[in-house]
């Protein structure tokens, strides 16, 4: 939630105007991530003073904002660092006053845009406005700048010469909670700093001059026996401690080293540094990114880029390298479709192709997953499997549950990854924790992934977005190469998710003999999935007319599903919640008669899905039990299915039909009709449908 951005030129000129849109363009891209305000800081027209823009709404309407106050566009810089936000309000209503950047003061001597909450704002709002600061937003992170500053002056009138980052470790030691923020400072000119704990951060680096390192090295000088400074958690336990300049804990500042990003041989590099939430924001300048850890703080000044540890814990990594984004600009396109979530739906053909793409070998009946071959023999050991996810991802584990227990024979569990720690769940060393994520970033998910670290488990990561922290923090894992996913309501990614996980129950089957058969089947089934879909997508004017007849201005919904297709009820649900805001339901089938039953009436809509499978004999008893009560089901069942052709002649059933595949797979077609159903019920209503109301693409919050 919230995007951030930040763009560093040196020896590069450009005229503001230049800067200032390179920054617009970066939130634009970041939007997904929150769009109830945006802002950017960037160089006023006096030396050392900042230009603040703010303004609620879309980055639209901050791009208004700006050119009504017309800054002059001309000016040039030569080395210049601003930064930008897009905003998912946590603390304060989206309004003016709460828009990032945030300051210090009224001179805007420390500016700060972040990703986060931080836990114990309120304790040092109370310490600042003690000590004579005056807030003028909710928000928690006015408090990081206006202690950026507050630290500043006490270090100065104490006579300490703090470089940028040493002053960013005093300020990170007071902080509780999750960060990813950027600070540029009128005592700092053309520098700044970025800075992650929690919230996603990286570092795009565009140079025109060989690099001399193709990797940061983060040396600490001393041994892992250095005792750590003892530094206060939380503000309110000891304030003499906290305000007290560390520059004097001579230990503090020696583990914090870092070695320079310099030019081949030394000379000056012109070099343009882009920060960001996400390298969505930064491919279309560069594919060359570093993704920042927690604790680091990266320093950026003079065309170089340090990174510093605000805290280091044993046995961790000191390297990080360069990599190169394999994304594509025109995957992050909308193209000639109206929008992202449109687009995504239609791209399912080749994000489930590309999701077994050179894994699964059709003629041999075998699959290969790099990722998690070598962990496999661990997998197969293990007591259970807990598979831990939120929202749609949560949903493709369920929908794939009863396959994994089936080929594994090794007991699941699935489980929302709040619920998850909230019931602090036991887990063993002879856990295996599968982690399913989109973006990688979920705030719940990562901490359910940290908790089973801190207990021994082994954990595994299916995840979308490379480079993300649950892909780097799991053991192994499992990339779903969906491409990037935009639109807020995930679409391509459930599909994705969903045959991720099958190829990892089908891995852990392949030493069984008792299960050739059924894992032949599988594979074959797999294998016709892109194109059955294809033939899904054909329905969408077939779809498009009941969302303007039988379920045009409905308030409710109820979706049945049994066995696998529970599942698609509860995604379907979702989908149809959050995009067109109608209320929906998805209900276990078998549970109907057990209370639900008594909402139905020849007026609440009901879309049941009665494919073939074991159990569908069961869900045609429970779609009896609807009609009898006068209800008029929309029946999701497969081509030329003679029960509900007959069905059909009697009354007057609507059917959408779609291909039949292999019983567990079912769920990657079903749900393909219920995408389109909730992207058209919400054009019809004229909502942003990329941009649904209160929610935003990655929750990096609890
Ligand atoms: C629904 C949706 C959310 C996410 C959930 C988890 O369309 O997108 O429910 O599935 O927030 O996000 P990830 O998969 O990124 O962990």
């Amino acid at each position: 939630m919230c995007g951030i951005f930040g763009y560093c030129n040196y020896l590069v000129e450009k005229s503001r105007g230049e800067v200032i849109d390179t920054l617009v363009e970066g939130i634009q891209r970041l939007e997904y991530r929150g769009y109830d305000s945006t802002g950017i800081a960037i160089d006023g027209d006096e030396p050392d003073s900042t230009l603040i823009y703010r303004h609620i709404g879309k980055v639209a309407a901050l791009e208004q904002e700006i050119e009504r106050q017309q800054p002059q566009r001309e000016a040039t810089f030569v080395s210049h660092c601003g930064i930008a936000h897009t905003r998912w309000a946590t603390h304060g209503e989206p309004k003016n006053v709460n828009c990032h950047p945030q300051r210090s003061d009224a001179h805007n001597e420390f500016v700060i845009v972040h990703n986060g909450i931080i836990t114990n704002f309120r304790a040092l709002k109370q310490l600042l406005v003690n000590k004579g600061c005056h807030f003028e937003s909710d928000t928690d992170t006015e408090c990081i700048a206006k202690l950026f500053k507050h630290l500043y002056d006490t270090n100065v009138k104490n006579g300490v010469d703090l470089d940028f980052h040493e002053l960013t470790v005093q300020v990170l030691q007071e902080l509780d909670g999750s960060y990813g923020l950027l600070c540029r400072s009128i005592h700092y000119p053309n520098e700044v700093i970025a800075t992650r704990k929690g919230s996603p951060l990286l570092v795009g680096v565009k140079s025109e001059r060989k690099l001399k390192v193709d990797f940061v090295d983060v040396e600490f000088p001393d041994s892992d026996n250095d005792p750590q400074p003892e530094v206060p958690l939380n503000s309110v336990r000891g304030e003499h401690r906290n305000f007290l300049p560390i520059a004097a804990n001579e230990s503090a500042l020696r583990r914090s080293q870092s070695r320079a990003f310099l030019s081949e041989d030394g000379a000056p590099n012109p070099v343009e540094f882009f920060v960001s939430s996400d390298a969505a924001s930064v491919v279309k300048h560069t594919k060359k990114v570093l993704f920042l850890e927690d604790d680091d703080i990266a320093h950026i000044y003079d065309g170089e880029l340090h990174i510093h540890r605000s805290r280091r814990k044993m046995g961790e990594s000191a390297t990080r390298s360069i990599q190169t984004l394999e994304l594509e600009l025109a995957q992050i396109m909308r193209g000639d479709y109206k929008h992202f979530m449109q687009k995504e739906i239609f791209e399912q053909h080749d994000s489930t192709f590309n999701t077994m793409r050179g894994r699964i070998d059709f003629e041999n009946n075998s699959v290969m997953l790099g990722g998690l071959s070598a962990w496999l023999p661990v997998v197969r050991r293990a007591r259970r499997l807990i598979m831990i996810a939120c929202g749609t991802s949560y949903h493709s584990c369920l929908a794939t549950r009863a396959i994994f227990e089936e080929l594994s024979e090794i007991p699941v569990s699935v489980e929302l990854a709040s619920d998850f720690l909230d019931r602090k769940t036991p887990v063993f060393r002879d856990d295996v924790c599968v982690f399913v994520s989109q973006s990688g970033e979920t705030a719940d998910t990562m901490l359910a992934l940290k908790y089973c670290l801190e207990r021994g488990a082994l954990t595994v990561g299916i995840v979308n977005s490379v480079g993300s922290s649950i892909s780097r923090v799991t053991h192994c894992g499992v990339h779903i190469n969906a491409g990037p996913e935009i639109g807020v309501a995930s679409t391509k990614a459930y599909t994705s998710q969903y045959i991720a996980l099958v190829m990892f129950a089908l891995s852990l089957s392949d030493d069984r003999v008792s299960k050739i058969e059924r894992r032949k089947e599988i594979i074959q089934g797999l294998k016709l999935i892109p194109e059955q879909i294809k033939k899904v997508l054909q329905m969408e004017p077939l779809i498009k007319k009941l969302c303007n007849t039988e379920l045009k201005d409905q308030k409710s919904l109820l979706l049945l599903g049994r066995g696998y297709q529970f599942a698609s009820a509860l995604e379907g649900a979702l989908k149809i919640k959050e995009i067109s805001y109608m209320h929906s339901e998805g209900v276990l089938a078998g549970e109907l008669k057990h209370g639900v039953l008594a909402l139905v009436d020849e007026d609440l809509p009901i879309i049941a899905f009665a494919t073939r499978d074991s159990l569908f004999p069961k869900v045609v008893s429970s779609i009896e039990q609807v009609t009898a009560r006068k209800g008029r089901p929309i029946i999701i069942c497969n081509e030329n299915d003679e029960v509900w052709r007959a069905k059909c002649k009697n009354t007057n059933l609507v059917t959408l039909e779609v291909p039949l595949t292999v019983d567990c797979l079912q769920g990657l077609l079903n749900i393909v009709p219920l995408q389109l159903t909730a992207y058209w019920l919400a054009v019809n209503k004229n909502i942003d449908v990329d941009f649904p109301r209160n929610l935003a693409k990655s929750v990096t919050v609890e």
